[in-house]
C-alpha cells in the first residue's frame, strides 16, 4: 500500500523581533496584557519588500537538505499562505522558480491559519494516488502586511515566518490521517475582505477579527476535530507523545490540551517568540522541536489548527 512520509523539515524567521515593549511604543497596550490574554511576548516581522516566496525558500531549502534530496527531486509544490506575493502567479510558482525546479506541479492553497493542514492531506491524497512522490509542502506568512497597527486588538497578536515539509512516498504510514472541516457562514468572525477591482482596492485590507468569538469557536472546534481523528484511527489522547498546535494563543492551546487530557509538557509551543504566523504557525513549531531532538522515530504527533473561513482541522502522523 502507498502511504507519505514526512522526510525533512525547515522553517525560517525574518530578522526583526518586535517585542510587546516596542507595541507599547505604537498603540495602547501593555507588555502584560498581551502576554497574559495570549502567550506572546515578541514576534518576527519581514523586511520591506520581503515577500512570501522569500521566506518559503529559505525553509523550504533547509527542508530539501534536510530530507537529502535535490530541489529538482520535487515533482509537487503546495504553498499555504494568506499572503500570497501577487494575485498571480502563484506563490507556489514564484518559489518553484526561485528553487530552480525545472518541472514539478505547483500551486497555492487558501484556508488561513488551517492552511498548512489544508497543504498536508492534499499532499498526502496527491502520494497516495500516485500523482506524486516527492512533495513540498510549505506555509509562509507576511501578515505584517495586512495588519491594521494602528488596531491594538489585532496588531499584537500576528507575526511572519515560513515552514516547511518534504512529504516523501512510502511503504510505511507516516501521515495516519486528517479531517478537515469549513463553515463559510461563520466568516466575518475574521476576515481581510478587501480585493482589487479596477485598480482599487474594495472593502477592508486589514485584519478585523472578533477576539472572543474566535476564542470560543476554537476551543470547540480543536478538541472535536483532534477527537475526531483520533477516533478515526482508535486513538486515543493518551497515545499522543507531542501535540504540535496552531500557535495563536496559550490558553486556546492550554484548553485543547486539558480537553484531550494531555499535559502541557507534551505540547510543542513557540507561540511566546513567535506569535501567530497563520499558515506557516505548524511547521514552523515541527522545525523547532524536530532540530532540538524532541522528536522521535515511531512517535506520534497531532497537528490541529483553525483559523478564517471559518476553517479548521487535525492530522495525525507517526515519526
Ligand atoms: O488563528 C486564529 C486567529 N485568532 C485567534 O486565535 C484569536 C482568538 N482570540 C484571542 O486570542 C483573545 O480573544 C484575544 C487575545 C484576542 C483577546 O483576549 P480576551 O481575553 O478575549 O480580551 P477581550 O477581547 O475581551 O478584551 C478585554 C479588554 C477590552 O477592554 P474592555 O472592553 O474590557 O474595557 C479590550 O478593549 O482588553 C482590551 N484590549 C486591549 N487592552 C490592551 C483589547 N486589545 C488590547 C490590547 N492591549 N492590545
Amino acid at each position: 500500500m502507498i502511504h507519505s512520509k514526512i522526510i525533512g523539515t525547515g522553517s525560517y524567521l525574518p530578522a526583526k523581533v518586535v517585542t510587546n515593549y516596542d507595541l507599547e511604543k505604537i498603540v495602547d497596550t501593555t507588555h502584560d496584557w498581551i502576554f497574559s490574554r495570549s502567550g506572546i511576548s515578541e514576534r518576527h516581522v519581514a523586511a520591506e519588500g520581503e515577500m512570501s516566496s522569500d521566506l518559503a525558500f529559505q525553509a523550504s531549502s533547509r527542508a530539501i537538505e534536510a530530507a537529502g534530496l535535490n530541489a529538482n527531486d520535487i515533482d509537487l509544490i503546495i504553498v499555504a499562505t494568506t499572503t500570497p506575493d501577487h494575485i498571480f502567479p502563484s506563490t507556489a510558482c514564484v518559489l518553484q522558480d526561485k528553487l530552480g525546479i525545472k518541472s514539478a506541479i505547483a500551486f497555492d492553497i487558501q484556508a488561513v491559519c488551517s492552511g498548512f493542514i489544508y497543504a498536508l492531506n492534499t499532499a498526502d491524497l496527491y502520494i497516495r494516488g500516485g500523482q506524486a512522490r516527492n512533495v513540498l509542502v510549505v506555509g509562509t506568512e507576511v501578515l505584517s502586511r495586512i495588519l491594521n497597527w494602528e488596531d491594538r486588538t489585532t496588531c499584537v497578536l500576528f507575526g511572519d515566518g515560513a515552514g516547511a515539509v518534504v512529504l516523501q512516498r512510502s511503504d510505511k504510514p507516516g501521515i495516519l490521517g486528517a479531517k478537515l472541516h469549513a463553515d463559510g457562514s461563520q466568516r466575518c468572525m475574521l476576515s481581510a475582505t478587501g480585493q482589487i477591482s479596477n485598480g482599487k482596492i474594495n472593502g477592508e485590507p486589514f485584519i478585523k477579527m472578533d477576539g472572543q468569538g474566535v476564542f470560543k469557536f476554537a476551543v470547540k472546534s480543536l478538541s472535536e476535530v483532534a477527537e475526531e481523528v483520533l477516533a478515526e484511527n482508535k486513538m486515543q489522547g493518551a497515545d499522543i507523545d507531542w501535540m504540535i498546535p496552531h500557535q495563536a494563543n496559550i490558553r486556546i492551546i492550554e484548553a485543547t490540551a486539558k480537553k484531550l487530557g494531555l499535559g502541557m509538557d507534551k505540547v510543542v509551543l513557540t507561540v511566546a517568540t513567535h506569535g501567530n504566523t497563520s499558515a506557516a504557525s505548524i511547521p514552523l513549531a515541527l522545525d523547532t522541536a524536530v532540530r532540538d531532538g524532541r522528536i522521535k522515530p515511531g512517535q506520534h504527533l497531532l497537528m490541529e489548527a483553525v483559523g478564517g473561513g471559518f476553517t479548521w482541522g487535525a492530522a495525525l502522523i507517526r515519526w
